[in-house]
């Protein structure tokens, strides 16, 4: 089995065993391409759906049970199973809750939970192809520039590999439990002044002088381990595409990668028909959004501002690749105000199923594609949820202290004791459960 690195631009082709993340020619973002395996349609399904069952042997038997190695050939077939640096990630609950599919306005609306991953999001897809990836070409250190999430799976992940990591995270625009992790992990964290976008520039030029490996998701071994979101949630509903995948959309690794995924689904006839696609992005952050209303006319890019700190993002560096995945599957570009964001996620919270702020993005852009008749009242939507509830603590404990929240649930101080507990439950007009 053999991989290629092809540059999207012009097409310059490079041996997979190149540390370059953009195209040494033109400056073009760089794709992998794989052997088409030897099965298709039906016998490729069962391949992958025969590695689901439990598997008690030891090697080989643990790495598919991943949900991104049980993909294996359509993600990185040439690798060998010694380099596969895993924890199991992948193999995310998809979950439906009526007062999540009532506020949407859409019976069928089922969410993909990515933040039950490893370190609690859907990074951990990429990063194990990537940090596999740095381990075979033998990379010296790895690096990103990260709102948070990236970080966090990379330091995880490097420390798995045993590949020393250095980190570009925005100052005072990371999450809390993100920051948390990142230095847990053990990655070295430098906290740039400046934003994500001056992060990304600034680890790009440095790891192209200092020879470190990068691994952001303009790295092609990122885009292919996201591509298992995909092929996992059609997994899980027995090949049958959905109508709709839903998804927020920052730098556009993930836009990029489900784009990958549907391609390779239709023309290995995983999947008879296809869904279409939709990018959400924050109203603040949304020059994706901008582009696709002049019809991709122009370029944009914005100063960026939101609540969602994982998608404040000014200058998604997978613009073609956004553009091209949204193309090829009828897709949208949306925005969606930072209210309506905090009220989606307020409501998958209350759901039990919680998640961070960015992920909500995707079911406040479901609710507006209801409600202006883009999504028809009886089509199926699997929308992502890309991060765990545990990863901004901080906005919750302000949206919950909210007087003028109408979903808040503030905390109540009290006394020790019971007759303090009774006044409490006596004053909300219901009693604890039996
Ligand atoms: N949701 C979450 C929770 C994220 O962390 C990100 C990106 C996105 C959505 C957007 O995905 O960039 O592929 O369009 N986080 C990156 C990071 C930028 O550094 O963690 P995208």
């Amino acid at each position: 089995m053999t991989t290629r690195l092809r540059c999207e631009s012009c097409t310059h082709e490079l041996n997979e065993l190149d540390t370059a993340t953009g195209c040494p020619k033109c400056g073009g973002l760089l794709s992998l391409e794989n052997d088409t395996p030897a099965d298709r349609n039906g016998a490729l399904r069962a391949t992958f759906d025969q590695r689901l069952t439990p598997v008690a042997a030891k090697g080989v038997g643990d790495i598919v049970r991943s949900g991104v190695w049980r993909f294996r050939e359509l993600v990185l077939p040439s690798i060998a199973d010694q380099d596969i640096v895993t924890q199991w990630e992948g193999n995310t609950p998809m979950l439906h809750r009526a007062r999540v599919a009532d506020w949407a306005g859409i019976s069928e609306v089922w969410l993909k939970h990515e933040g039950h991953n490893p370190t609690g999001s859907f990074k951990d897809r990429g990063m194990t192809v990537a940090v596999s990836n740095a381990r075979r070409i033998g990379a010296r250190a790895v690096s990103c520039a990260s709102t948070g999430n990236t970080s966090a799976s990379l330091a995880a992940y490097a420390a798995l590999a045993e590949i020393p990591a250095i980190v570009f995270v925005p100052e005072g625009q990371i999450a809390l439990g993100k920051l948390a992790q990142t230095l847990a992990y053990g990655a070295r964290t430098l906290m740039v002044r400046g934003d994500f976008d001056a992060c990304l520039r600034l680890a790009r030029e440095a790891s192209e002088k200092l020879g470190v490996y990068l691994v952001n998701s303009i790295n092609p071994f990122r885009i292919a381990g996201q591509t298992t979101i995909v092929l996992d949630l059609l997994q899980q509903r027995g090949w049958k595409a959905p109508d709709w995948i839903v998804v927020s959309a920052g730098n556009l690794g993930n836009t990029a990668a489900f784009g990958v995924a549907l391609r390779q689904a239709r023309q290995l006839g995983l999947i008879d028909s296809s869904p279409r696609l939709a990018a959400v992005q924050a109203e603040g952050a949304a020059p994706f959004a901008q582009s696709f209303r002049s019809g991709f006319a122009k370029r944009e890019t914005v100063h960026a501002e939101t609540v969602a700190t994982a998608i404040k993002i000014g200058d998604p560096a997978s613009y073609e690749r956004g553009v091209r995945a949204i193309r090829e599957n009828d897709g949208v570009v949306l925005d969606v105000p930072d209210a309506e964001i905090l009220e989606a996620k307020a409501v998958i919270d209350a759901s039990g199923v919680g998640c961070e702020p960015a992920s909500a993005a995707s079911l406040a852009g479901v609710r507006r594609l209801a409600r202006d008749g883009t999504i028809g009242k009886g089509e199926s939507v699997v929308a992502v949820l890309t991060g765990h509830i545990l990863k901004d603590p901080g906005i919750l404990i302000d949206f919950h202290k909210d007087a003028k929240e109408r979903m808040a649930n503030p905390p109540i101080e009290i006394d020790a004791t019971t007759e303090a507990v009774a006044r409490v439950i006596e004053s909300t007009g219901r009693g604890p459960r039996q």
